[in-house]
């Protein structure tokens, strides 16, 4: 195999590809009601254009919440993760480990099952149809109560999925500043004692302590997003000593404000460090529909990688995978 036969993905929400089309759609034929007061939710184009002002990652948090709560049936699920797959395919994706957020769903009554089996049959028809491999990454949330979280991952059917292998491992989303690793350590204990792979998003928003603290009090063996592990260089020669994979989101970060354009990103001192790091989505759909092809080119243009910077890319992103060493070799 070559680098060209690549690329995967591994920092995709799936709530996060939920384009406004599907989001009207699923509303209507729900019954969902959307928030009459805010001239966004008048049609898709509105919509649309108030996704391109977002100022922070909790302005856009408000209505990545309110999107996915159009999301009731086994098959909404599926139409969404569906709609992802086909994005994948059209960009040459052959792996993806897909974030989800159950804690958002099952606070509106919405069972486990429903969502993890609108999820497998996406799942199942992306690798018959188009050969793409896939992996699931069940997310808690850091903006609601930790008990909320730890009452989650003790829902026996969410448990099992982790430990049979149906959900790859854990991550932790939504706000980061005042939400630190350590709130969340009883949970990434419990979870390391199963054996159940970890990551969290740190770094985001949030300061280079986070990336710290998500390694040595979470024990997380990826970072999702760490691009403020700029700020601190000896942390930043630990990680990349270490080999712990980034999962960088470079139009999200322009999207949310954390950078004016890529070309802000630490991506050239990420590369003289030997930092390993990744090229993602994040959540596409509202983030100028830019899927993985558009992040890379965004990288290309604002960093002009070599052909061996760019092997070194994919190489760390399949190293870092969630899937079998079988599936790894094969991609490498
Ligand atoms: N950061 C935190 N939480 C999220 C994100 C993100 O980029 N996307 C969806 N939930
Ligand atoms: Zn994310």
């Amino acid at each position: 195999a070559d680098a060209y036969s690549w690329p995967g993905e591994h920092h995709i929400h799936i709530e996060g590809a939920l384009t406004p089309e599907l989001l009207f759609q699923l509303a209507s034929s729900n019954g969902v009601t959307l928030p009459t007061d805010d001239h966004a939710f008048q049609s898709v184009s509105t919509l649309y254009e108030r996704y391109q002002h977002f100022e922070s990652l909790d302005d856009f948090l408000h209505y990545y919440y309110i999107g996915m709560s159009v999301l009731v049936t086994e098959s909404d699920f599926e139409a969404l993760a569906w709609d992802y797959f086909q994005h994948a395919a059209r960009d040459g994706v052959v792996h993806a480990e897909v974030f989800f957020d159950p804690q958002a769903h099952l606070s509106r009554g919405i069972s486990y099952e429903t969502i993890l089996s609108g999820f497998k049959t996406a799942q199942t028809r992306a690798l018959e149809e188009f050969g793409i491999t896939s992996e699931l990454i069940c997310c808690f949330l850091r903006h609601l109560p930790v008990p909320d979280s730890l009452a989650a991952f003790n829902i026996p059917e969410l448990q099992a999925s982790l430990t049979n292998g149906s959900v790859a491992g854990i991550g932790l989303d939504s706000s980061e500043s005042g939400f630190p690793p350590l709130l969340f350590k009883d949970l990434y204990q419990q979870a390391a004692a199963f054996g159940i792979r970890r990551t969290a998003h740190a770094g985001e928003e949030g300061p280079a302590s986070y990336i710290r603290d998500a390694l040595d009090t979470l024990g997380v063996s990826r970072v999702d997003h760490g691009v403020a592990l700029v700020q601190d260089r000896e942390l930043m020669a630990r990680v990349a000593e270490q080999g712990t994979l980034l999962t960088v989101c470079p139009w999200s970060n322009v999207f949310l404000k954390g950078v004016r354009s890529v070309s802000e990103l630490p991506i050239r001192e990420f590369l003289d460090a030997g930092v390993q790091f990744s090229i993602n989505s994040d959540d596409p759909a509202y983030f100028g529909n830019h899927y993985i092809l558009d992040n890379f080119c965004a990288v290309q243009e604002a960093f002009n990688l070599s052909v061996d910077e760019w092997r070194r890319v994919c190489e760390a992103g399949i190293r870092g995978s969630w899937c079998s060493e079988q599936r790894k070799a094969e991609m490498l």
